[in-house]
């Protein structure tokens, strides 16, 4: 039981137009479950927060407008944020933390600022860049026009500049030719719509550092996403197929481990990159930066996600288990560091 125990609700996101038909699928995203689970990330933290005697409401974001009237009725502490996208848009999520700011709403996470930072890739780059952290060479083109680019060298890979969960990042992502590129250009421009980055390719590991903090972020046990035994041909890529195509060798093959035959210095310097990278983009509470290491350990800096996926399978659970907590403890501990950074404001105080 927690000494100072609040009215938390929980908000999370649903824009499933087959909800009700498929219920098996956990509304809150169906591009976020590795397989079919028994607990969401929501139930988990919902029986997290409860079993430390915080009082619990959900509340979710379905693109209506009336979620949205109904959000700014909501009498709590603070919020839990869980929201990824708002109707379908998963650039979106920087607009829902601005509305909880709004409505003094005290929430979770990262703030529009850092959610804007983290989402645009390729500005999160440069900004890797300006501190002095290394990320894949890179450019940027939206419907034929070049907004930027780099020398790059093939093979590169194309995704989204503002998407997450491996969306548009198939093994077809990774090219060596100007035609492969020319067509994965033209395949993101038509299902997305969106700006397209094209990086250069890291052959290596892949690894993933929780960070955890405000004043002093503090990064987490490296957890390893295990690709060698993807299917001969294919690239070593967490794309769509490993994150979500269940009952495929690439999803059931890949498996988050904590890595071997990584020196002590090694470590350091990788968790020392993604604090940096995480206070660069102005970052709160939470965070996991995604880093590929070559075979010469170099370290690349892919991206940092905001608000991590918090089930307690996922990456972020791993790394705090491994470093000691448990589950209980880390979902509190994300609590009080958003307390904490409210402090001195009244929590409550919100104009009628
Ligand atoms: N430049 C690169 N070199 C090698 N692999 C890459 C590169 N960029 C992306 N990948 C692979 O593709 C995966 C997904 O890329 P990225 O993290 O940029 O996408 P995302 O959609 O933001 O993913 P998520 O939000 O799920 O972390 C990476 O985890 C990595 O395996
Ligand atoms: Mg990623």
């Amino acid at each position: 039981m927690t000494e100072n125990p609040f009215t938390i609700c929980i908000l999370y996101d649903a824009w499933h137009e087959l909800e009700e038909e498929a219920p098996e699928l956990p509304p809150e995203s169906p591009k976020r479950g590795r397989k079919r689970r028994e607990k969401s990330d929501r139930e988990e933290i919902t029986e997290a927060l409860t079993k430390r005697g915080h009082t619990v409401i959900e509340h979710c974001l379905d693109g209506r407008r009336r979620s949205l009237k109904a959000l700014a009725g909501i009498e709590a502490d603070l919020v839990f944020n869980l929201t990824e996208s708002y109707g379908g848009d998963d650039t979106k999520d920087l607009n829902i933390a601005a509305y909880l700011d709004l409505l003094h709403l005290p929430y979770t996470g990262s703030g529009p600022s850092g959610l804007l930072l983290a989402q645009d890739k390729a500005v999160a780059k440069r900004l890797f860049t300006f501190h002095g952290l290394r990320t894949p060479h890179f450019a940027t083109v939206y419907q034929g026009r070049l907004q930027w680019s780099d020398d790059i060298h093939f093979p590169v890979i194309v995704k989204p500049k503002r998407e997450d969960g491996s969306i548009g990042i198939e093994f077809s992502a990774v090219v060596g030719s100007i035609k492969e590129l020319m067509e994965r250009i033209d395949a993101l421009h038509a299902d997305l719509d969106s700006p397209v980055l094209i990086e250069e390719y890291i052959e290596g590991r892949e690894l993933y550092v929780s960070v955890l903090g405000n004043e002093t972020p503090t990064a987490l046990p490296v957890v390893e996403l295990d690709l060698s035994d993807l299917p001969v041909g294919t690239p070593r890529i967490a794309g769509t197929e490993v994150k979500w195509e269940r009952g495929t060798d690439a999803y059931r093959k890949t498996k988050l481990r904590i890595p071997e035959n990584l020196s002590e210095e090694m470590l350091a310097e990788i968790q020392e990159t993604a604090v940096t990278a995480y206070r660069a983009l102005e970052i709160r509470d939470y965070a996991r930066a995604d880093v590929r290491l070559t075979a010469d350990g170099k370290i690349y800096l892919l991206e940092v996600n905001p608000n991590p996926w918090l089930h307690s399978t996922a990456e972020f659970a791993l790394a705090a288990k491994q470093a000691g907590r448990d589950y209980g403890s880390l979902i509190e501990e994300i609590v009080d560091l958003a307390v904490s950074r409210y402090r001195g404001r009244t929590l409550t105080a919100r104009p009628d």
